[in-house]
């Protein structure tokens, strides 16, 4: 199947804008210019399009939050990509930057917006000046700036570049750090659709999302939801990491399931056995063998009590320490923690003290215990959903691998993880 988001890897150079539209680029954004605003809106909804940042909200009702006439509306799109194992949309940007620009274009003329912001994870230089060389190009041919496309709606576009925080991926902490303000989350509400950017309605979408905008617009919304599964239609990038044969981003319709997937990246890597997976790299509990089968929806990993999420599919095998995997990723939520609240900041930090304990040989059965209970007492009291991620490594590894814990404990857990001197972080 050609691919729709990745279109990069079956047209050359579909990165420059005559490309681009040698193959239908922007003919989705002159359909759009063609209806009333209203009416896009409706398209989207009907695609049953949904957030492709984790969270699965339709896009198109996101959409018609913004209040009509509203003087000043802005779209962000949101290329923080921090996620533990999520590469998609570096990808996405780097080498197809003209669809995430026309999907976003569509996206201002619907709600209203005359200005929109990317903004790219601190990292992410390549993708930056991939994006910038791209909307240089569409103001030379009258795709952005005043009058697009000979009609009265104009918008701008601008670049920005965050400084590697995971937490300015959140789309307030994105909001307070584009403002120039440290970037901590704040309490919704207000929620952004009502009071998002200088306090104006503002709508944050995904880079991916986005880019699914164009085609849904040129095809229609029927053509989307023939793909994929009823609740979750459409296509989703995968990025495939860990101990796989073949690492990378797949598209793939949704309802595809886990083990499809890994059979896709070439199955385990040395033809090792299976132990677990993370669906949605860190933030997401780890799920076992008996989840394979599960489709890769917003809805597939409910029953085995995890979460499709970013589709970050972080693959281990039989040789992984699980009390290391875990470890690993309760660091990251502690140095990533902006500490803005009690529960997350000093949560994380004993958390991953008690998990080095562990880890170490040196811990005892009342150490797994506490952590146990940390990590539950943190559960939907912090401020934004860092905190509420930060505690599923712990809670799923004990849930799921408590012998390794009680191996550790008694003395006779192994160290088979060769990368052990990570610095402590503080
Ligand atoms: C800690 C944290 C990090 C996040 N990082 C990202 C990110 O890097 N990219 C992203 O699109 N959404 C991220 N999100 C979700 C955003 O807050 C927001 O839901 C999303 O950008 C909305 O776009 P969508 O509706 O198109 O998915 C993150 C959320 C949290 C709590
Ligand atoms: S949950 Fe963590 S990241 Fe989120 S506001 Fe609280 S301290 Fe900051």
């Amino acid at each position: 199947m050609a691919h729709i988001l990745l279109r990069h890897r079956d047209i050359k150079d579909i990165y420059k804008l005559d490309v681009y539209q040698a193959n239908g680029g922007y003919g989705g954004l002159k359909k759009a210019l063609a209806m009333t605003p209203a009416e896009v809106v409706d398209v989207v909804k009907a695609s049953g399009l949904r957030g492709r940042g984790g969270a699965g909200f339709p896009t198109g009702i996101k959409w018609g939050f913004i209040p009509k006439g509203a003087d000043e509306v802005y779209i962000l799109i949101n290329t923080d990509e921090s996620e533990t194992g999520t590469f998609k949309d570096r990808e996405l940007s780097e080498n197809n930057p003209h669809q995430i620009i026309e999907g976003a274009i569509i996206a201002a003329y619907a709600v209203g917006a005359k200005k929109i912001y990317n903004y790219f994870r601190g990292e992410f230089m390549d993708a930056g000046y991939a994006m910038e060389e791209a909307v240089q190009e569409c103001y030379a041919n009258g795709l952005l700036g005043e009058n697009i496309l000979g009609t009265d709606f104009s918008c701008d576009f601008h670049c920005h570049y965050g400084a590697g925080a995971y937490i300015c991926g959140e789309e307030t902490a994105l909001i307070k750090s584009l403002e120039g303000e440290r970037g901590q989350p704040w309490s919704k509400p207000p929620f952004p659709a009502i009071e998002g950017l200088y306090s104006k309605p503002t709508v944050v979408n995904n880079t991916e999302t986005l880019s699914n905008v164009p085609l849904i617009l040129v095809n229609g919304a029927e053509w989307y939801t023939s793909m994929g599964t009823e609740k979750s239609p459409g296509v989703k990038i995968v990025c495939m990491s860990g101990h796989v044969e073949k690492p990378g981003n797949y598209e793939v319709p949704l309802g595809t399931t886990y083990r499809e997937l890994i059979e896709m990246a070439g199955g385990m890597r040395g033809g090792k056995a299976f132990k677990a997976l993370l669906p949605s790299g860190g933030s997401g509990p780890v799920i076992t063998a008996d989840s394979l089968d599960a489709p890769l929806t917003y809805e597939g990993l409910t029953e085995y009590g995890s979460v499709m999420g970013s589709a970050s599919v972080i693959v281990m095998d039989e040789t992984t320490d699980m009390v290391w995997a875990a470890l690993k990723m309760i660091r990251f939520f502690s140095h990533e923690s902006c500490g803005k609240c009690t529960p997350c900041r000093e949560g994380t930090f004993w958390m991953r003290k008690m998990l080095q304990r562990i880890y170490d040989g040196q811990g005892t059965e009342a150490d797994i215990q506490v952590l146990g209970s940390v990590a539950r007492q943190m559960k939907g009291r912090t401020l934004c959903a860092l905190g509420e991620f930060a505690v599923n490594p712990a809670l799923s590894t004990i849930h799921h691998f408590m012998d390794e814990y009680k191996a550790k404990v008694s003395g006779n857990g192994q160290m088979v993880m060769v990368e052990t001197a990570v610095t402590a972080v503080d």
